[in-house]
């Protein structure tokens, strides 16, 4: 069997590092990089650093419009796909990638397996949510990471080739963790263990409007306490628009760093600010405590649990829910799966297909 393997940015590749692992144990892959992100620390550097096999193809798409974007790899993908003849399409998470190659493959009537489905924000403003959507009603497999994905795709209608297999984000954190030298990330960043803010924003309604993105790092600055902040090329793009400055020496804005540092930082910071569905989900892992940087997430069960608290663009709230004493006490339960999510996924495959 031949399963071709649709990526494209960044939480993509860490997602696909352990399934890919996984699936040429037992199968044949193609990989396919539509190009969405394409610099070195948005991209290759993912490939070279988690060992995940040249993609077979790079569409080379690049940023655009969202009509523009998912038409173009749209075009692509087709073409691909006919050559390559694939048994199966794996499409991962919520990205116009996603979305794209859903697409691309059922109109082919290829059949397609959805990594991440059934998770869902309620909020059709997200370009996320329309991608998720589409792909869980178009795929024939979804594996979904929690219960409340499960909840969300019966309440649609969608019961069959549905599978509660895990996240392979915890697949990828613990694989990574047990490999990662902490201490020599931590001195490359001139940081000390539990003194620190990890700070990552990306989102489209964090980042387009200046008067927004302006209060944002306003407040962090405000907070008087080291924060590092690895800047998302989106972010980085409109502070440099809008000419929006950091001035408080305490805010350290950073390129990117590779997935290994990234767990190592969230690993040892004292609080992470994040509007990243996978860096939410990271803390959990981490036993750190996230403060959402939205007004609503897809991982309600961290709300619920205590180890996310929302505060939307209500950025004042930021120092006053640091001056608490919001750590909490890791518990035994996992809230993600078992860290055997991309095994269970080719068991499934194995039988099903
Ligand atoms: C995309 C996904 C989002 C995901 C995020 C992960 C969609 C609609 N959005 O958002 O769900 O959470 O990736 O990071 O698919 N850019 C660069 N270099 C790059 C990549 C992007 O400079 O390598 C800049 C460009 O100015 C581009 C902007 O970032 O216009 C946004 O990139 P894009 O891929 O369109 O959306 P993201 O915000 O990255
Ligand atoms: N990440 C990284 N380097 C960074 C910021 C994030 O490796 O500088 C990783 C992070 O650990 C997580 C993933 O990127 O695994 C999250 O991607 P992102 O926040 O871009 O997208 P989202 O998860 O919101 O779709």
């Amino acid at each position: 069997m031949t399963i071709l393997t649709i990526v494209g940015a960044r939480p993509q590749f860490i997602k696909c590092a352990p399934v890919s692992r996984e699936i040429r144990k037992h199968f044949k892959e193609v990989i396919l990089h539509t190009g969405q992100h394409y610099d070195y620390n948005m991209s290759q550097g993912f490939f070279d650093e988690l060992a995940i096999p040249e993609p077979d193809y790079n569409l080379g798409i690049g940023s655009n419009t969202h009509g523009a974007q998912t038409g173009l790899m749209l075009i692509e993908i087709e073409k691909v796909l006919l050559r390559e003849k694939p048994d199966l399409v794996l499409i991962y998470g919520d990205t116009n990638s996603t979305l794209a190659g859903a697409l691309a493959a059922s109109k082919l009537h290829l059949p397609v397996a959805h990594i991440e489905a059934g998770l869902r924000s309620f909020n059709r403003k997200m370009p996320e949510e329309i991608n998720r959507i589409v792909a869980d009603k178009l795929s024939r497999f979804m594996f979904v990471p929690t219960q409340t994905a499960v909840r969300n795709l019966v309440r649609e209608g969608q019961t069959d080739g549905v599978y509660n297999v895990g996240d392979v984000m915890f697949d990828s954190f613990l694989f990574n963790l047990s490999r990662l030298d902490q201490t020599k990330v931590l001195k490359k960043f001139q940081l000390q263990p539990k003194e620190f803010i990890l700070a990552t924003v990306h989102r489209p309604q964090n980042t387009d409007n200046p008067n927004v993105l302006k209060e944002l790092i306003s407040a962090l600055e405000h907070l008087h306490e080291p924060t590092i902040f690895p800047i998302h090329p989106r972010t980085r793009n409109l502070m440099e628009k809008y000419n929006i400055q950091v001035h408080a020496d305490s805010v350290r804005l950073v390129e990117p760093v590779s997935y290994q540092e990234m767990i190592a930082l969230e690993k040892n910071a004292r609080v992470i600010l994040t509007d990243s569905g996978g860096v939410q989900k990271e803390a959990y892992f981490a036993g750190v405590t996230a403060i959402v940087l939205r007004g609503e997430t897809e991982w309600v069960e961290l709300v619920e649990n205590g180890w996310a608290f929302l505060i939307g663009d209500d950025f004042q709230k930021l120092s006053g829910l640091l001056s608490r004493r919001i750590e909490k006490k890791p518990s035994s339960k996992s809230l993600f799966g078992d860290g055997q999510a991309s095994r269970k996924i080719v068991s499934v495959l194995s039988t099903e297909m």
